[in-house]
Formats: structure tokens, C-alpha cells, sequence
């Protein structure tokens, strides 16, 4: 008779016969940085830290340590540096930069990503410029472009690893990749945010940064959570414009993006478990009706299972100490 069950019958067998690991190189962390000298939980998403610069270069030096050999970082920015144009962005003595250098100073083996979007910087909250029609708001493209470079290009000469736009703008990687080649960065990596929706689990984060648009929504820029092949025909455009990493977000509500990526680009595929859904789990866990350590290591597990080469997770450096026991 024909027993699938032979091949669970015991913890050696299932472990010969798994299909999906997870391990700690598979984790990308996203940080938060601040410019105070104190580290400050996030309301909005318990267990997390705005760090100050010395903080962040701990606790990515801890996350090194279990294995993980990448962040990416995230800036809350005071408000008085906030404008409509958005300049703070590529200031060469801002907090990214800073956050950089101490980093790779520490830390030379790991990875620095960081994230290449107007919203933190900027007055209105949007993560290009905005041109104001009456009551309607336009975020303007090929202006946001231009800056973006500036950005990428500051981030680069700091010695940013890997620059990951997350805007949503048209054309901004082939305009990244050439500002950067330009001016000597061509080892420089672009980790595109390649199919990224307009999606409501970005809530906690955009508590975090005090980052949510003043005004409007994301929709003009960020994808239809009710389209599939747009987010191949993102894919197929990164990859032509020069894009190293295609990335999908969320992850978990949109495995099947994920897949459907995978199987058309031959490039590593990242997917990003947001705010919202690491908000979901750490709520349900709270009064233990679910249980936290196990459903972190299976929302991870289905990521990769369905295509992710790379998952970026606030969960990262927990799940590094749940693997190596
Ligand atoms: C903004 C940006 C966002 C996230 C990463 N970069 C929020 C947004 O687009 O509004 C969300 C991350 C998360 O929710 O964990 N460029």
C-alpha cells in the first residue's frame, strides 16, 4: 500500500525529506534609527527600537553574530528637517550616513541596506514630490527620479552596500544604476522594491516613522493588491532597468506574486513580511493564544516555500535564535 506517512513517521525522516530550511542567511533586518542618544520602543510595533546610532551598531553586531549578514535601515527623521522637496534625503552628513559609516566601521563583514524613498523626508508624507492641483495631489515622477539618484548616490559614497528603493516611481532603477556607474559606484547593488501594493499592513511602520501621508494615499504609486501579472511586468522591467534583487510586498498575503516572480526572472527573488503582519502575530501571541515562536518560524517557512530566496522580517534575528537551537 501506497503511506505517504512513511515519510513523517520520525523527526530523522521528516528532516531527509524536507523541502523548505530556513536559516539565518536567508534574513534580511530592518532597523530603525533615530538621532537621539536613546534607544526608544515603538508603540506601534512591540518588541521593535528606534535606535540611536550606537544602539543600532549593538544590535546589528548581536544579529551578525547569529548569522544574519544584512539590514536594512529606516530613518525617523525630526520633523524640522522635513520639507516639500525633500533635501534631508541627501544630506551627505545626515543620520543614514552617519548610520552607515559607524556601521560598517563595527561591523565590515555586514551587508548595509538601506532604503531609498522620499517619505521620511518629506513634509507631505509621500514618498515622491508632490504637486498640489486644487484638491488633488500629483506625485510628480521624473522629478522624484532625479532626487532619488542623489540619494542612492549619498547612501553609496557613505558605503551603503545595497540601495533599495521602495518609491514606486517609473524608470528610478536604470536612473539609480546609471547615476551610480557614472560617478565609480558600480559595485553598488539596486534591491528594487519590484512589485510593492498600496497596502493597509504598512500601517504600524508608518507609526514608527510618523511617516503617513498627510494627505491622500499611496494608489497613484504603489500596486492594486488585486493584480497579479502587473507585478510580473514590474518584475520583467526591473530586471531589464538593472535591478540585482526583485522584491514583492507584503509576503504573506501575496505568496502567490511570489511565486509567479519566481518562475519569471532568473534574478534572487526577496519578499518583505511587513509591520502589519508582524504586528498580527505579536497581538495574537500576546495572551498566548497563538503560539509566537512557532507561527514566526511557519509564516517564514511559507515565504520561502513559495519562491523568496531572501526575506526581509522584523522577526530576523529572534527566528536566527530559534534556529540555532
Ligand atoms: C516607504 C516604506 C514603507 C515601508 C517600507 N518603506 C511604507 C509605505 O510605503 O508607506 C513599509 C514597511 C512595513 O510596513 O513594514 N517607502
Amino acid at each position: 500500500m501506497i503511506r505517504p506517512r512513511r515519510n513523517r513517521k520520525s523527526p530523522a525522516v521528516r528532516a531527509l525529506v524536507r523541502e523548505t530550511t530556513l536559516s539565518a542567511s536567508d534574513f534580511i533586518y530592518p532597523l530603525f534609527v533615530h538621532d537621539k542618544e536613546t534607544d526608544e520602543p515603538i508603540d506601534s510595533m512591540p518588541g521593535c527600537t528606534r535606535w540611536s546610532i550606537n544602539g543600532l551598531v549593538k544590535e546589528a553586531g548581536e544579529a551578525h553574530a547569529l548569522g544574519i549578514q544584512a539590514v536594512v535601515l529606516f530613518p525617523a527623521i525630526a520633523e524640522a528637517l522635513k520639507t516639500s522637496g525633500a533635501e534631508e534625503c541627501h544630506n551627505d552628513d545626515g543620520l543614514v550616513p552617519q548610520a552607515i559609516k559607524a556601521l560598517k566601521a563595527a561591523h565590515p563583514t555586514l551587508c548595509v541596506i538601506t532604503d531609498v524613498a522620499l517619505d521620511p523626508y518629506n513634509a507631505d508624507g509621500h514618498d515622491g514630490i508632490v504637486r498640489k492641483n486644487g484638491d488633488d495631489l500629483e506625485i510628480v515622477n521624473d522629478e522624484t527620479v532625479e532626487i532619488l539618484c542623489q540619494q542612492a548616490l549619498c547612501h553609496a559614497k557613505a558605503g551603503a552596500d545595497i540601495v533599495s528603493p521602495s518609491d514606486m516611481m517609473d524608470g528610478r532603477v536604470a536612473a539609480i544604476r546609471a547615476t551610480l556607474d557614472s560617478e565609480g559606484y558600480q559595485d553598488v547593488s539596486i534591491m528594487a522594491y519590484t512589485a510593492k501594493y498600496a497596502s493597509a499592513y504598512y500601517g504600524p511602520f508608518r507609526g514608527a516613522l510618523e511617516s503617513a501621508p498627510k494627505a491622500g494615499d499611496k494608489k497613484t504609486y504603489q500596486m492594486d493588491p488585486a493584480n497579479a501579472r502587473e507585478a510580473i511586468r514590474e518584475s520583467l522591467l526591473d530586471e531589464e532597468e538593472g535591478a540585482d534583487v526583485v522584491m514583492i510586498k507584503p509576503a504573506g498575503p501575496y505568496l502567490d506574486i511570489i511565486s509567479q516572480v519566481r518562475e519569471t526572472t532568473a534574478l534572487p527573488v526577496a519578499a518583505y513580511q511587513v509591520s502589519g503582519e508582524y504586528l498580527m502575530i505579536k497581538s495574537a501571541s500576546k495572551d498566548g493564544w497563538l503560539d509566537e515562536k512557532s507561527v514566526v518560524l511557519e509564516s517564514l517557512t511559507g515565504i520561502k516555500r513559495a519562491g523568496a530566496d531572501i526575506i526581509l522580517t522584523y522577526f530576523a534575528k529572534q527566528a536566527a535564535e530559534q534556529l540555532k537551537k
